[in-house]
């Protein structure tokens, strides 16, 4: 198959990447590097050292025999381009990564803010009205979060993106799950559901949007090959997720930060499991007339000081509990279901079993490269 991979320089993208490629398919990536272009601006780097994306894919062509190619093209500013690297390579898939993923950059102040809406809900937009306008018949992929729903259970189960409802009259209804974002990436993503059902509803555009939890692991079996294709780890206070966090402050013997009370329950997945998913929505498309197909992409979940236990019971590292910066539950449950995944074949990689080789292979191993003053949160709302 032919496929673009909108954003494939980034964390989840790069390793999807490879993966597809091995698999024997064309797999274009098309990003604008501006996650590269942030990490300068905010004076951070990646824990792991990645190289450019040019290395990458010489790298990836000498140990696989494979081509990849690549597109720098903004989605959200350089839609003759896009449009054009559409028509000229007619892609059976689409599966979009290429977004601004970080909450707290979103909320850091107006410019940040402005910029997450601008680029996510633009590109968003641009990549769907190409489709159209280019009249390929494409499967788009595109990668939501499970933030879309907040972080709450309302009493029930949080099923696959719709919701049910009985309205008493003849016909029941079903729903987007409504909407609950805790920041203004949340809200970009919350919006994109909308462009989705809008360009299915009008134009018969075939789309999966899997609402993914938080990423965790750095590795895949293919970005092992080789130092040259090693993925991103993202430690910094805006970038970095809690584990990364966690596992940074672990490798040189600082305490692990919860904020308030770590009882924040959030969704998680493995890198290799995102990966896999990936190729099962591709190779799952909606029928031509079908609604959205909405998939919960994750595998476990856990409370923040849970978290802080396992990776404290594997270092030795002690816990401190600060301020939590963010307006958020101090705690909440969260039950979802991710029965599609499940049923189609995931065989997920569990964090109690694989989160050892993380801080051996990656956060003690790079532990030189780590600096102090960015692990703490620098966004406050
Ligand atoms: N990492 C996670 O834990 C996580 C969790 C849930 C959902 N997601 C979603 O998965 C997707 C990928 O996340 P990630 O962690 O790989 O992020 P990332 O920032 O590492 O990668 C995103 C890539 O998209 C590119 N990009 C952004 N805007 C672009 C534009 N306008 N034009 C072209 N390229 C652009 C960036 O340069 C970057 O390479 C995002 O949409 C994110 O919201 C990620």
């Amino acid at each position: 198959m032919n496929i673009f991979v909108l954003g494939g320089d980034g964390f989840c993208g790069w390793p999807t990447s490879l993966h597809l490629s091995e698999l024997g398919n064309d797999v274009t990536i098309v990003d604008n590097l501006c996650r590269r272009r942030i990490d300068r601006e905010l004076g951070i780097d990646s824990l792991t050292p990645i190289s450019d994306i040019h290395e990458r894919i010489d790298c990836w062509r000498e140990v696989s025999g494979q081509e990849i190619q690549f597109l720098n093209i903004d989605l959200s500013s350089d839609y003759a381009a896009f449009l054009q690297a559409l028509k000229s390579n007619h892609p059976d898939v689409i599966v979009h990564f290429g977004e601004q993923r970080s909450a707290p950059y979103s909320m850091k102040n107006s410019l940040t803010n402005r910029f997450t809406i601008q680029n996510n809900l633009v590109g968003t937009n641009n990549i769907c009205s190409a489709i159209v306008e280019s009249g390929i018949d494409a499967h788009l992929i595109h990668l939501g979060t499970m933030g879309v729903y907040g972080y709450g259970t309302a009493g029930l189960e949080i099923p696959e993106g719709y919701l049910n409802l009985e309205l008493g009259g003849s016909d029941d209804m079903e729903i987007l799950y409504p909407a609950n974002p805790g920041s203004i990436y949340h809200m970009s993503k919350c919006q994109d559901q909308l462009f989705f059902l809008f360009y299915n509803k009008n134009y018969q555009l075939r789309i999966t949007d899997l609402h993914q939890g938080i990423v965790w692991g750095t590795q895949t079996n293919l970005t092992r090959l080789n130092e040259k294709l090693i993925n991103r780890f993202d430690y910094d206070g805006d970038y970095g997720t809690v584990l990364n966090r966690f596992l940074t402050q672990a490798a040189i013997g600082h305490p692990l930060t919860v904020h308030g009370t770590g009882g924040q329950t959030r969704a998680f997945i493995h890198i290799t499991d995102t990966v896999q998913c990936i190729e099962i929505a591709m190779r799952n498309p909606p029928e031509k007339h079908a609604r959205v197909k909405i998939y919960n992409q994750m595998t476990e979940t856990h409370r923040v000081r849970g978290l802080a236990k396992l990776v404290a019971g594997m270092t030795g590292a002690e816990i401190s509990f600060l301020q939590n910066p963010r307006k958020e539950a101090d705690e909440n449950d969260l039950e979802v279901s991710n029965e599609c995944f499940l049923t189609e074949g995931l065989e997920p990689t569990r964090l109690a079993e694989g989160l050892l080789s993380e801080v051996i292979e990656i956060s003690q191993r790079y532990a030189e490269r780590i600096d102090i003053e960015k692990i703490p949160c620098a966004s406050f709302w």
